[in-house]
């Protein structure tokens, strides 16, 4: 079963743009590899981000994600049963606040 994952997330304090650069960078080819696709939108120091994929790969990587700790306060927001990934040519990309929120109000 496919799902979609919607979580926020606070960064923390030592996590400047270089760390959320090399987070990007990392993770568009692991998940691309895992059969996962998503975006992440910072703005300040909020995150959203929004992962999709087969249900168990998701969920373990969001245990991972939610133990890492360049980010606090993880927040679950959704988490819903999808027919399709809608994000399906990246494995993770950066987008604004505004455009993931238009994003996840479109799907
Ligand atoms: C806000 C945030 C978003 C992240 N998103 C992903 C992601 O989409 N995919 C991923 O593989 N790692 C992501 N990570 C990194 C993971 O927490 C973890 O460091 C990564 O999976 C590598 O784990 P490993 O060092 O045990 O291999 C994210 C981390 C943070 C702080």
């Amino acid at each position: 079963m496919l799902i979609r994952l919607t979580y926020a997330s606070l960064l923390a304090p030592h996590c400047d743009q270089a760390c959320i650069d090399e987070i990007v960078a990392k993770s568009a080819p692991a998940n691309q590899a895992r059969g996962i696709t998503g975006i992440l939108a910072v703005d300040g120091d909020h995150v959203l981000q929004i992962l999709e994929g087969p249900e168990t790969v998701v969920l373990g990587l969001f245990e991972h994600i939610r133990r890492d700790d360049r980010h606090q306060g993880v927040v679950e927001i959704d988490r819903t049963s999808i027919e399709a990934t809608h994000f399906e040519a990246w494995g993770m990309v950066k987008r604004s606040m505004a455009d993931a929120v238009m994003m996840s109000e479109s799907i």
